[in-house]
């Protein structure tokens, strides 16, 4: 069932919650794909109802043209969830989530100092916005992100703290092409010879995770963004590899964590995010 108005969204939900059944929430932009239908995947066989939210949500761009360029086809993502078992798809507009402007300021320590927060400001205090939102309007026992999204996904955990709410964050693993591309809307708008040459990014940093023994950190580091820039197709915009929990830069192989390397490449003018656990 298509929503558009926070009222009817309210008024179906109420319905479901007399029944005590449990409420899943997949929250996107839309221009959907398959790593996106895995998370409704999840969420469908984890909660009786699921709800898809498709919004394009202005406050987290901080680069009008990126947000211009944002590709948008509701129809073709209706379709694309009709077989999917997801029970309400929520598409706002502008005006339905933002009938004032949202103020609201979100302090997240040092997790979003590092990556796409440092690169994109103001970027992650608007995602909470939208997905605080959401948590309120919706009050889902479990909302699903992808690990594609890392410091997303660690800044979400943070804000269900920080606001003390009941919802289970769920991570899901990062879907990619048959060509090791991680999936993403915003691969539609790369040319074919951008799109051709993408998939170098992921297979630099498999390599990179085979290389872990023979280079020190920075070392590997250097590696990875004059191996990535070879390419002529692609500009590095950061490549750092963290600590999982605090997302802080590991400088030493025997630091006692999780390590991520996280990176961002300019292929023509579109921006890709990967990530690897290194092992
Ligand atoms: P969007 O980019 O549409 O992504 C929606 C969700 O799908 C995010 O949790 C993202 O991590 C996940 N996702 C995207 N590509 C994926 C892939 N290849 N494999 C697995 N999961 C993938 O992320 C956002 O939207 C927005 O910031 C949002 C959270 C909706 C707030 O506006």
């Amino acid at each position: 069932m298509l929503v558009k108005t926070k009222d009817k969204l309210c008024k179906e939900l109420n319905k479901i919650r007399v029944k005590g059944e449990t409420v899943g929430l997949v929250p996107t932009m839309g221009a959907l794909h398959q790593g996106h239908l895995s998370l409704v995947k999840r969420a469908v066989a984890d909660n009786k109802v699921v709800v898809v939210s498709i919004f394009v949500n202005p406050t987290q761009f901080n680069d009008k043209s990126d947000l211009s360029r944002y590709p948008r086809n509701l129809n073709a993502d209706l379709k694309l969830l009709e077989d999917s078992g997801c029970s309400i798809v929520f598409a706002p507009d502008t005006n339905e989530i933002y009938p004032e402007p949202d103020i609201r300021t979100f302090d997240f320590g040092d997790l979003d100092k590092v990556m796409e927060g440092k690169h994109r400001k103001g970027h992650f205090n608007g995602v909470a916005q939208i997905v605080s939102i959401l948590f309120e309007l919706i009050k889902p026992d479990r909302a699903y992100f992808g690990l594609k999204d890392f410091q997303q996904l660690v800044i979400i955990k943070k804000l269900v703290k920080m606001l003390n709410l009941q919802t289970e964050i769920v991570p899901c693993p990062i879907i990619r092409e048959p060509d090791g591309l991680a999936m993403s809307s915003r691969n539609e708008l790369l040319s074919d010879e951008e799109r051709k040459n993408a998939p170098f990014i992921y297979e630099i940093l498999q390599e990179a995770n085979n290389q872990t023994g023979k280079k020190s950190v920075k070392e590997l580091i250097n590696w990875v963004i004059n191996k990535i820039n070879s390419n002529t197709y692609l500009t590095v915009d950061y490549f750092e590899i963290v600590n999982d929990k605090n997302l802080q830069p590991v400088t030493s192989w025997e630091d006692d964590c999780k390590k991520v390397a996280c990176i961002a490449v300019f292929c023509g003018k579109i921006r890709l995010i990967d990530n690897y656990f290194l092992n």
